[in-house]
């Protein structure tokens, strides 16, 4: 007291000190708010652990490449070179599906990844939505998968009837323009009983029972809508069974199925996850998936193949489920689920030999990556469904592993993405330094501000000098076994991003961000 009214000075240095302390005092008070608020909306299961910088960056830039692949209307557009595309899809049968995105380079919509990439998605948020929220990513995420559910959504125009594809290839592969430019025509195709679809109706069921249980806090209306598709679309695809690419031979050339089985029990999955509903499990684990689910044998999962997926999913019950765990078909799934994770343990006794030299997995040679991601992601999963449920080996052949090896795994093949490999480069486009700059992505590839039809555009793709716009967020295709890459825009095979790939590496990315793994509930 006395000495404050001593002198100016003094009093002074008092006011710039209780300021100080008031600034404190907010500071730290935010920081709990904040803190608590987060915990409140996604409760992590475990203490929540360190942020590992390299990968929330590359979660950060991998979540930009929705963006730029968003058709539609656009809100609250970051992408400074994208605008409005496409509101006409959908017109000529009165439908509005100019939301949803574009496949890859070009401008189609195939609904078959693009359901796929929204299952896969919703898969990552459900396990580490509470990881991507600690590096502010869970309500991107969120945003991109509702554009692709709501396009999904007036997809399923009625019972019976999905819409699977807007374009066509042919038409839109003869041009070379911005999306935002497009004059060509955009044809709708769709699957119903007489030409039926058990794939792709089955898949477009899974992703959107995945994302009913997104929405289901957040915005009970909307995944109420969702599931209710979700369980039409299923006896759709059962009833009427048939593989889109048998009922529509064109679709062969990009996204042929090679069975649908796989999907329907996918989607099964997916439903009882979503309702708890007992027939679905009962789906999967009787004669459906005697017939389909090829116990025993390791896959690649995949936008064509999903049966991996479903026996990782499948035994997060085993693991979890108190009254599932003992469930003997569930527990073929999980053996084959076993069998993936020795597939892909590098020193394990049936370790693949699908490898590079230095470690990448690599199954083949057009769009290279999507194996090692997709794998990596299950292997995260796995690992961390070990670790949360205190389960401490895994035996391959006699040998024992742990949690570890799978996360270990999983982590070469995320670096290997992110730079550390022989070429000492990202295949992520806009993370670290060195890049692909010449990515086959039409919009990337034509400046903003150019004047440019279906025709005219193709000089922008054999102009010399790199994309004048970022694909922000692409994987590219990869590297040959060989591990080489040419950094050229004609180069579709190792080049072009696609919307899929995306999904895969940001579920990657976001399981690998904390050093203190672990999976939340799904509800
Ligand atoms: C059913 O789908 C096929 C294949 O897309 C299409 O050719 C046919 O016109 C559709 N049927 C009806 C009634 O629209
Ligand atoms: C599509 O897949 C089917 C089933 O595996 C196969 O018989 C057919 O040859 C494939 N078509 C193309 C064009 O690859
Ligand atoms: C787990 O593996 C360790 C060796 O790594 C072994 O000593 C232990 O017996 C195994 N436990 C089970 C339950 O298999
Ligand atoms: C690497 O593999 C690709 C594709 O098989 C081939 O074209 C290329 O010549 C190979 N490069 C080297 C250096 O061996
Ligand atoms: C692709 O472009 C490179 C040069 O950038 C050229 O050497 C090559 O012949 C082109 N390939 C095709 C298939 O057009």
């Amino acid at each position: 007291m006395g000495e404050k009214t001593r002198s100016r000075g003094c009093f002074g240095w008092f006011i710039v000190a209780v300021v100080l302390a008031l600034v404190v005092v907010a500071v730290v008070y935010t920081v709990i708010k904040k803190t608590h608020k987060s915990d409140e909306a996604s409760p992590a299961p475990g203490p929540p652990g360190a942020v590992e910088k390299k990968y929330a960056d590359a979660l950060k830039v991998a979540m930009q490449f929705f963006d730029v692949q968003k058709s539609g209307k656009l809100e609250d557009n970051k992408i400074s070179w994208r605008g409005d595309s496409a509101l006409q899809d959908g017109s000529e049968a009165k439908l509005d599906l100019s939301k949803g995105m574009y496949d890859a380079g070009d401008h189609m919509k195939f609904g078959f990844p693009m359901a796929f990439t929204a299952t896969v998605l919703s898969w990552a948020i459900l396990e580490y939505g509470y990881q991507m929220n600690a590096v502010n990513q869970l309500e991107p995420a969120q945003d991109s998968l509702k554009w692709i559910t709501d396009y999904l959504i007036n997809a399923h125009a009625e019972d019976n009837v999905l819409y699977i594809q807007v374009g066509d290839p042919k038409t839109d592969h003869g041009c070379w323009d911005r999306p935002e430019d497009m004059t060509e025509k955009r044809p709708l195709t769709q699957v119903n009983i007489s030409s039926p679809g058990t794939d792709v109706a089955a898949e477009t069921a899974a992703a959107m029972a995945s994302a009913s249980l997104v929405f289901k806090k957040s915005d009970p209306t909307y995944s109420s809508t969702l599931l209710e598709h979700a369980e039409q679309l299923f006896s759709f695809a059962d009833k009427h069974r048939g593989s889109y690419s048998k009922s529509i031979p064109q679709v062969q050339t990009y996204y042929n199925s090679t069975g649908y089985g796989d999907e329907l029990l996918w989607a099964a999955s997916w439903l009882y996850h979503a309702t708890g509903d007992q027939s679905y499990l009962q789906y999967v684990t009787g004669q459906n998936g005697k017939i389909f689910a090829n116990w025993g044998s390791p896959t690649w999962f995949s936008w064509d193949n999903k049966l991996a997926g479903t026996q990782v999913l499948l035994s997060r019950l085993t693991f979890f489920g108190e009254k599932e765990s003992s469930n003997s078909g569930l527990q073929m799934y999980r053996k084959t689920a076993e069998a993936v994770m020795c597939g892909l343990i590098p020193d394990s006794p049936s370790a693949t030999t699908s490898r590079t030299d230095s470690g990448l997995i690599w199954v083949s040679e057009w769009n290279a990556l999507q194996h090692p991601v997709a794998s990596a992601f299950l292997a995260t999963l796995y690992s961390d469904y070990m670790l949360t449920s205190k389960t401490t080996n895994l035996s391959c052949n006699g040998e024992s592993y742990k949690p570890a090896d799978l996360r270990t795994l999983a982590k070469s093949q995320a670096d290997y993405v992110l730079g550390n490999n022989p070429l000492k480069m990202s295949f992520l486009v806009g993370y670290g330094d060195k890049y692909p700059q010449y990515v086959h992505h039409r919009g990337a590839s034509i400046p903003a501000d150019a004047t440019t039809g279906c025709k005219d555009g193709w000089k922008w793709l054999d102009l010399e000098e790199p994309n004048p716009n970022v694909a922000v967020g692409a994987l590219v295709g990869g590297p040959f076994l060989n591990e080489t890459y040419v950094d050229s825009r004609n180069n579709s095979m190792q080049g072009e991003p696609s919307t899929y790939n995306s999904g895969l590496i940001v579920g990657l990315l976001s399981s690998l961000i904390t050093t203190s793994p672990a999976v939340q509930s799904f509800t």
